[in-house]
């Protein structure tokens, strides 16, 4: 190499690291036990506060962190965060509702790093029914605009593992994220009041929905999934109050779904006090294998049974289209579509599904419909997995 490149390269990696704040310079040591909060705070401070783009980095090695709220504005928008190692939450009892926050940041990019929140000592607590917290939600974006998440890894969260909430413009890809099917309330990536959020090419194994997208989501773009085990893709549940609710222009596609509760689904409380819609949805492209309820919508949610008195939700569902759904559905009602009394949905549209239950005793998989407008294009074909010369086309509307 010529000095003369030599030379600029030296230089270049010079500017790069003047900007590069590592947690370590600032104390966090990676033995995992050391609480490392405050360094990485610190460690942030310099980066969000850099007038230049400026990266913060966390090297390999285990490193224990509290609650953490990395807070803008920050003076630039092209931060990133860097990360090798894995972070472990602190497992002693907390109120804190979220571990890891990211809020009020512009142009943000993390890039790789474990987040293992050692949610089990809370699981343990609440299958016991004992007194506990509500436990914390591991990585939070919040009141956020241009914030990408790489191949991040979620571990073991106490609640949610991510959520987004109040946010524009986030990006999730490569992300895993595992939690045993058992845990409670482990949703893979919750969504709230947020727009223009896409979710690529991740898997998630959870104890309930692989995603989320609950009040106030529009512009969701969401393809190429593995989930399972876990509760599935879910719109909901929405409308457990008396607030307005909109979720529209939400597309979701290819994706595979394991041994899961649900596929493709829509869920509202039965409650008429609950306003507003849910209107402009995809869901194409599903793979079911072993899948218990792999095209639903519910609009007669009620937890507690008794509850919910006057069955009939408010909220309006429209133009909710699946297509190219097949596989294997666990339960006999493979296509389960149960809208609302006084709002019965509409432009509903189901096209080239082909879902088999697998039962040995020859039953059809079958459907359920009520309150439901729309129309079949294409095949919708529900048969029984051990007779496939037997195909039942069912006209479902
Ligand atoms: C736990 O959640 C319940 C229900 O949302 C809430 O009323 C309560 O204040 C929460 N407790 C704590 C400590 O945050
Ligand atoms: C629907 O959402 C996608 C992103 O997910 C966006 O590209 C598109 O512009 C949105 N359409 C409308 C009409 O807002
Ligand atoms: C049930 O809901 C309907 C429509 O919202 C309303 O007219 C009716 O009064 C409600 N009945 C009860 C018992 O709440």
């Amino acid at each position: 190499m010529e000095p003369k490149c030599i030379l600029l390269l030296l230089l270049y990696f010079s500017t790069v690291a003047k900007s590069a704040y590592n947690v370590v310079d600032f104390g966090a040591k990676p033995d995992g036990r050391t609480d490392s909060t405050n360094a990485f705070l610190a460690a942030w401070a310099e980066a969000c506060g850099d007038q230049n783009p400026a990266t913060m980095v966390v090297p390999s090695g285990p490193f224990l962190v509290g609650r953490a709220l990395f807070q803008g504005p920050c003076k630039n928008n092209k931060l990133g965060l860097i990360i090798k190692g894995t972070i472990l939450g602190k497992t002693g009892y907390s109120d804190a509702s979220e571990w890891i926050t990211f809020k009020y940041v512009k142009g943000l990019s993390i890039y790789g790093g474990t987040f293992n929140a050692r949610g089990q000592w809370l699981w343990a607590c609440k299958a016991a029914g004992r007194n506990c917290p509500n436990g914390s939600t591991a990585l939070t974006i919040s009141q956020a605009k241009n914030v990408l998440l790489s191949k991040v890894k979620i571990q073991n969260s106490q609640n949610f593992q991510i959520a987004i909430i109040f946010s524009q413009e986030i990006k999730v890809e490569g992300a895993t994220i595992t939690a045993p099917g058992n845990s409670p309330n482990t949703d893979g990536i919750h969504i709230h009041m947020s727009s223009f959020i896409t979710i690529i090419g991740s898997a998630m194994a959870t104890g309930d929905d692989c995603i989320s997208l609950g009040e106030g989501v529009s512009n969701a773009w969401i393809e190429n999934i593995k989930c399972g085990p876990g509760h599935g893709i879910s719109i909901g549940s929405l409308g457990d109050g008396t607030e307005t609710t909109m979720v529209q222009n939400v597309t979701v596609s290819s994706v595979v779904f394991r041994g899961t509760q649900n596929g493709f689904r829509v869920k509202t409380w039965a409650t008429p006090s609950s306003k507003g819609f849910v209107r402009g949805v995809t869901f194409q492209h599903g793979t079911m294998k072993n899948v218990g309820n792999p095209i639903m919508i519910d609009q007669n949610y009620c937890p507690v049974p008794g509850n919910c008195p006057n069955e009939s939700s408010g909220i309006k569902i429209s133009k909710v289209t699946f297509s190219d759904v097949h596989g294997t559905s666990s339960t006999q009602v493979a296509v389960n579509l149960d809208c609302s009394k006084s709002n019965p949905c509409q432009g509903i549209q189901l096209t080239n599904i082909k879902l088999s239950y697998k039962r040995k005793n020859h039953e059809l998989a079958k459907s359920f419909c009520r309150n439901v407008k729309g129309k079949n294009s294409g095949f919708v074909v529900l048969l029984v997995a051990f007779d496939m010369g037997q195909e039942n086309y069912v006209k479902i509307f």
